[in-house]
């Protein structure tokens, strides 16, 4: 039979095509839950091994080192083989999840192996973020244990929507049936809640290969698949296909003046040439003129996908902005819930300001409440002030300027986002957006007529807030209130906030563990901030002991409005003057969390003003914030006459 050149071209294409769509729909992502003792890599030790993705000269080394270390004898010991893989990414820190690649004829598949230890949560959460299914292991031994329900709950969380439940090392309980069918009930009462389409429970022994990939004779009791089986056939919907159209831009590419195009990956749902579209924030509208792809320009491109969109209008898109379908548009909003997992040994502090970050935007945010925590082992809702590293809870969120999200639920790439600290840039903890609140739909700016500048106008100064921090008893109020007498005097508009009299009213309810100085701090920058807008010379007097809520009290200002004065005096001397007895109580343990004693002071690393106090006087201190003054309005007036730089 003869084919003309364009029918086999056309044949060709379609192979491919074919193969393309194979290859989407039979790539399975999983993770491991589970650590060493449950017999995790030795789980994935085998299904490398087993479905012959161990060389055999790795093997080989393998059954040398098993007879040299091996806990299990003649057998190869699989466990050995992912260690020694995860002993050498521990020496590289930037890695914490292993991507691991191997096939069947079947399906393919992609095993997110998370290394155990107490950064635990945050590998796992990092490893589910693309996954499908999660094998939780549970030694047949010990049963379901906190463990266990700690990673399916995150599971749950991170939308992970079928489980394999691996009762491994059933031969150490003599491939009991009663065994098995308690942890399943236990397991299955515990997961019902979880909302998981499916649960797998297999009995196995990782260790010899029973119902891995081989069908196990000495479970004979057991008609279900093995796991192999199992992964091969399992069925994962692919939401992000079906769902609608989100192209998170990446960055807008614009090589000359010819072209300007975003760069992305969909995110979810498809897009063809001629496709209205509108860019999430602003609602503006357009139309896709081409699909740029590798190798090319496209007719349509579905989720997954990297691509380059020109649009028909010159429309203003920024980084952070996202391209969807007009029917189906993501929320926008600034405040909303989400479930939040805190990774960080520095406990999570409602009130303090955090880095949001999205797959494209980045945002200043705060946790403004703390709804509850959830208890990892019942999944009951529990009251809580904060939250320690592994733990979740369910929060308000709010951000400092709008960012475009769809609820976790719907699509886990544009709702889901991280929170990074200020301070160290470690990220802290991970979230899942429940829904926008709808009290930020109905509070607006209010504009007003007379505003700050004809305020500050009227009482002929520049607004400030001079931000004394330091340790009690360290003269912050002393100097406070000798500088408050001598701008009076020349006739400025003052007012001074000290922490002892704010803290005898408008924060009466506060005490003095870290979550409760953090909104301490919160409160009293932002009254801080509408005296300033007051036009009034502001003077805060507070210890403020930690560097994240002065550096936010900092950018609630204009730049040079807030003015850091350091009032330097060295714990011993504090000690000793002890002007109110505290310091003698803290010592001897009857007051507790003390600043300096068992509470922290983070001394500034850049105050505008540092004052070092030791063997001078009050009055000097104040001599030096006035030739600070009058020295920056020098700096100022030259500035100005020189008409700006
Ligand atoms: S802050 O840390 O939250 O900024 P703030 O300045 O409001 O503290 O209050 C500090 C004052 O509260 C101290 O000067 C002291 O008089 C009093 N105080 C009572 N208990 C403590 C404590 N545990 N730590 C520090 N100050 C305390």
């Amino acid at each position: 039979m003869r084919h003309s050149t364009a029918k086999s071209i056309e044949a060709v294409e379609s192979v491919r095509e074919y193969l393309a769509g194979q290859e989407r729909k039979s790539l399975l992502r999983f993770l491991t839950c589970g650590s060493v003792d449950d017999g995790k890599s030795t789980l994935i030790g085998r299904l490398l091994s087993d479905t012959k993705q161990i060389f055999e000269d790795q093997l080989a080394t393998l059954e040398r080192d098993s007879k040299k270390h091996g806990t299990t004898g003649e057998d190869v010991d699989f466990a050995l083989l992912v260690d020694g893989l995860e002993a050498e990414r521990e020496q590289g820190i930037t890695i914490d999840v292993a991507y691991r690649f191997f096939a069947t004829p079947k399906r393919e598949f992609i095993v997110a192996d998370t290394p155990g230890h107490e950064q635990y949560t945050r590998n796992m959460a990092t490893g589910a973020s693309t996954a499908d299914l999660a094998i939780v292991l549970v030694d047949a031994r010990q049963g379901v244990l906190a463990q266990t329900r700690r990673h399916s709950i995150i599971a749950s969380l991170l939308g992970i929507r079928h489980i394999v439940l691996a009762i491994n090392k059933i031969d150490l309980v003599d491939f009991d049936q009663a065994v098995f069918d308690r942890i399943v009930a236990d397991y299955a009462g515990f997961a019902k809640d979880l909302g998981f389409a499916s649960i797998a429970p297999i009995p196995m022994s990782a260790r010899y290969g029973d119902n891995v990939a081989r069908r196990s004779e000495r479970i004979g009791w057991y008609s279900g698949p093995t796991l192999v089986d199992h992964l091969e056939t399992v069925v994962v919907d692919d939401i992000a296909v079906e769902g609608p159209f989100r192209f998170p831009v990446q960055y807008v590419n614009r090589p000359n003046l010819d072209f300007r195009g975003f760069a992305g990956t969909i995110a979810s749902g498809s897009v063809s040439q001629g496709d209205e579209v509108v860019v999430a924030k602003s609602g503006k509208g357009s139309r896709i003129k081409r699909i740029v792809a590798q190798g090319g320009d496209l007719a349509s491109a579905v989720a997954g996908q990297a691509v380059t969109l020109v649009l028909a209008d010159e429309v203003e898109i920024s980084r952070g902005n996202m391209l969807v379908a007009p029917n189906a548009r993501p929320h926008v909003a600034d405040q909303f819930a989400a479930n939040l997992v805190w990774f960080n040994e520095h406990a999570l502090l409602p009130g303090r300001s955090y880095i949001l970050r999205t797959e494209t935007d980045q945002a200043s945010a705060t946790v403004t409440e703390l709804k509850c925590r959830i208890n990892v082992n019942n999944f009951a809702r529990e009251a809580a002030k904060s939250l320690e590293m592994n733990e979740v809870g369910i929060c308000n969120i709010s951000v400092q300027s709008p960012i475009a999200f769809d609820s976790f639920a719907d699509n886990r790439a544009t709702g889901a986002f991280i929170l990074i600290d200020r301070i160290s840039n470690a990220t802290v903890g991970a979230g899942m957006i429940l829904h926008p609140l709808r009290r930020a739909d109905n509070i607006h700016w209010q504009s007003l007529d007379v505003d700050k500048k004809e305020r500050a106008l009227a009482k002929n100064q520049r607004p400030a807030v001079f931000w004394f921090t330091g340790l009690s008893g360290s003269g912050k109020s002393t100097i406070a209130n000798l500088l408050e007498k001598k701008l009076h005097a020349s006739g400025r508009h003052t007012y001074i906030l000290d922490g002892d009299n704010v803290r005898h009213g408008l924060n009466r309810d506060l005490g003095f563990t870290d979550e409760d100085r953090v909104e301490n701090i919160r409160r009293v920058a932002e009254v801080a901030k509408l005296m300033a807008d007051a036009g009034l010379i502001v003077i805060v007097s507070f210890i403020s002991p930690f560097r994240a809520e002065r550096r936010m009290a900092r950018d609630l200002l204009p730049k040079g409005e807030f003015v850091e004065v350091f009032v330097d005096t060295p714990f011993e001397e504090c000690a000793k003057r002890d002007p109110k007895g505290l310091y003698a109580q803290a010592m001897a343990g009857k007051l507790k969390n003390f600043t300096g004693v068992d509470s922290p002071y983070e001394a500034p690393e850049a105050p505008e003003i540092h004052l070092e106090t030791l063997g001078k006087s009050p009055e000097m201190m104040v001599e030096l914030l006035d030739e600070w003054l009058i020295e920056r309005d020098r700096m100022e007036q030259q500035y100005e006459e020189g008409g700006g730089i």
